[in-house]
């Protein structure tokens, strides 16, 4: 079969497109053929090897897996002896996390409780554009920002991959949202149900005297103190993302600063790492058959184009999620 290989860590140019051996399930595996698979910024840090914590993962020297991304949509082909919840032709989607990685292939086998079983009106591409933004935005309000319905919630980065579906599953989940974008992404950010939009070109949301229950930062971009100022006396910041360094020297300062600083006071300051859960995907994928939540698709890539999908979304700028169609 066709898969994108990383064989060394470096820029998209160590991504080639090869013939491998199609995988074997193992008892507790699923083969799936590939329909859709979406790129995420989880992608090119494992490409990369960045920050170096990935690589006590991936491989310290080179990847010990060499095939590549984690979202992942397609039609069960086989089953392993102990699989009883899916059977060939059902249609999936799912996490590939681990040994698992392997998205980007004609070809993808991970244990049964990656996926879940796709609805029926939702489509591959709409199905693989879920995974990882839209657990991270789900286990971000729900576990970690225990969000309430008629509270007001603030996502930075409403625009991206995590921050369409957080502004969805916040409107699903009752709360009152403000979404931070660029000018160009104002309308689409307020087509997907956002109350109040602020456009970050024009105006600094930390400056600003509302207060918000919770805080959704997928961008990393403002002080923790600046963030905490603008939380509700019992407010939680979210911490989803940001700029890591290669020896992740921010990110571990700002996690140290983010503990001390909820030790004063009822405010929370806390960061949260997504996990698969076939259970949450099942949620979302409810949501996206009833319309309430709607996968925000930018561009499509072929197989062949994975590193054009992953330079362009490393620039950071995408809208929504970006697919790689088969
Ligand atoms: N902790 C976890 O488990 C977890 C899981 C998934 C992702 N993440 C991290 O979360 C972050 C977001 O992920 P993603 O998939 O949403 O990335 P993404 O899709 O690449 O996000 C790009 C979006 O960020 C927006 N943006 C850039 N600068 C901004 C700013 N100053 N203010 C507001 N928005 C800005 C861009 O809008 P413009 O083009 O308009 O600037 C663009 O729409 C990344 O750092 C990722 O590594 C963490």
């Amino acid at each position: 079969m066709k898969a994108l290989i990383y064989r060394a860590y470096g820029s998209p140019d160590v991504l080639v497109l090869d013939d491998v051996e199609k995988p074997v399930p193992s008892p507790n595996d699923v083969l799936i053929k590939v329909r859709a698979a979406s790129v995420n910024p989880y992608d090119w840090h494992f490409m990369r090897g960045l920050p170096y914590a990935v690589r006590l993962i991936a491989g310290l020297r080179k990847p010990k897996v060499t095939r590549l991304g984690a979202d992942v949509a397609g039609e069960v082909q086989a089953v392993g002896g102990n699989v009883t919840q899916l059977k060939p032709g059902d249609a999936v989607f799912g996490f590939l996390s681990g040994a698992a990685q392997g998205a980007f292939a004609e070809y993808a086998c991970a244990p049964d409780s990656a996926f879940a079983r796709k609805p029926d009106r939702v489509t591959f591409e709409q199905a693989a554009a879920v995974p990882i933004a839209g657990l991270t935005a789900l286990q971000g309000l729900r576990n970690k920002g225990r969000i309430q319905a008629g509270q007001k919630v603030l996502i930075n980065g409403a625009s991206g991959g995590v921050g369409t579906f957080a502004v969805q599953i916040a409107k699903a989940l009752g709360a009152q949202v403000t979404a931070v974008c660029s000018t160009r992404n104002v309308e689409m950010v307020r087509s997907i149900g956002a109350d109040c939009v602020i456009d970050y070109t024009r105006d600094d949301f930390t400056k600003s005297a509302d207060r918000y229950d919770v805080v959704l930062d997928a961008v990393g971009n403002h002080s923790l103190t600046a963030l905490r100022r603008i939380l509700s006396p019992h407010g939680i910041l979210v911490g989803v993302g940001g700029t890591t360094d290669p020896w992740m020297t921010g990110a571990l300062s700002r996690a140290l600063q983010a503990l001390v600083l909820s030790q004063f006071g009822s405010r929370k300051l806390v960061g949260i790492l997504a996990k698969g859960n076939n259970q949450d995907l099942i949620t979302i994928g409810r949501w996206m058959e009833s319309g309430t939540v709607t996968p925000v698709i930018d561009r499509r890539y072929q197989l062949s184009a994975v590193p054009d999908a992953i330079r362009y979304v490393e620039e950071g700028h995408a809208r929504g999620k970006v697919l790689i169609s088969f």
